[in-house]
């Protein structure tokens, strides 16, 4: 007899999978955090995208805006994620004019290319600062409305009804620490830091329903990232280190960020999806 399609195949990936939740993201008006909140908005999100820059901030957020009729993107610039109380200020205007939130992508990072002789400790500091405390500052800022969300989400406390997931955090790390990244050491340190966290956080607050990953993505197009290691390694270098044989597409980071906030991603808690076309297995291969 044949399969049932539910049997087999997910039946979540569909326009109106994120009606009536809201993301809240920090880093948004970035190229890889802009396409994340792009992807969700499509899909039903309203959506809060936290910058540094006023002006690119809020153009950024009429941007993301026109991927759906009649979708709600708050810009807010001017926040700087080092800061706890901007942070809290941030979520809780998200929350009198969207209503709520429910998913969270931590995206806000620091990054500079410098060797660790040269490195000042104020020059760590403020990666750290940003990658580490801002990482921080966004989930302590938000977490009492994740929590919420979550308690939506879960019927009797182990089950969730379909097309309804809430209470989730995606961080953006890299991979530039599994094996070592010369001029990266700031970076490394930093983000080793971001992924202990939301192991720490997946395993404390899963109880009340909450899951927390790491999206980790190598090279990819058209990112000042990929823009910077070009110009140390040259573009084919750095192409030809990839097994993919290619830079990835913000479309690949999107893509996780839905299957790790639809209900395909329901039982996924504490984990890295690692998206760089296998490059760093190859980080000892000359
Ligand atoms: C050495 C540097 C430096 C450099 C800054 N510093 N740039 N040291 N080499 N190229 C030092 C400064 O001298 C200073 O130390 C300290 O860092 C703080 O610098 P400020 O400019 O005062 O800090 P601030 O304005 O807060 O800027 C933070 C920043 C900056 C991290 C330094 O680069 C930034 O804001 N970046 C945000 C945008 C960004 O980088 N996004 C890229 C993310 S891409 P002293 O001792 O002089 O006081 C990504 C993927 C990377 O993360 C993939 C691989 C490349």
């Amino acid at each position: 007899m044949p399969l049932e399609k539910y049997q087999y195949i997910s039946d979540v990936w569909r326009e109106g999978i994120f009606d009536n939740k809201v993301v809240f993201c920090t880093g948004g008006a970035g190229t890889i955090c802009s396409a994340q909140v792009r992807a969700m908005v499509h899909l039903g999100a309203n959506a809060c995208i936290i910058g540094r820059n006023v002006e690119k901030t809020e153009k950024m957020a009429r941007d993301i805006a026109t991927a759906r009729k009649g979708a709600k993107v708050l810009g807010l610039g001017a926040v700087d994620v080092r800061k706890t109380e901007a942070l809290v200020a941030a979520a809780e205007r998200c929350v009198k004019e969207l209503g709520g939130i429910d998913f969270v992508i931590a995206g806000a990072a620091g990054n500079f290319l410098a060797p660790i002789d040269q490195l000042s400790t104020n020059a760590l500091k403020s990666v750290m600062d940003i990658d580490v405390l801002g990482s921080y500052n966004t989930v302590k800022a938000t977490l009492p409305y994740l929590a919420e969300s979550a308690a939506k989400h879960l019927t009797d406390g182990k089950t969730r009804p379909k097309n309804g997931t809430g209470g989730r955090i995606i961080f953006v790390s890299a991979t530039l620490h599994y094996a070592g990244t010369p001029l990266q050491s700031h970076v490394s340190i930093a983000k080793a830091g971001v992924d202990a966290m939301s192991v720490a956080i997946a395993i404390e607050q899963g109880p009340k329903g909450i899951t927390s990953n790491v999206i980790a993505p190598g090279p990819i197009a058209d990112t000042e990232g990929v823009a910077r290691l070009s110009k140390v390694e040259g573009r084919d270098k750095s192409m030809k280190s990839i097994p993919s044989q290619r830079f990835g597409t913000v479309k690949e980071i999107a893509d996780a960020t839905i299957y790790l906030f639809s209900d395909s991603g329901n039982y996924v808690n504490g984990e890295t999806i690692v998206v760089d076309g296998g490059q760093w297995h190859t980080a000892s291969v000359d």
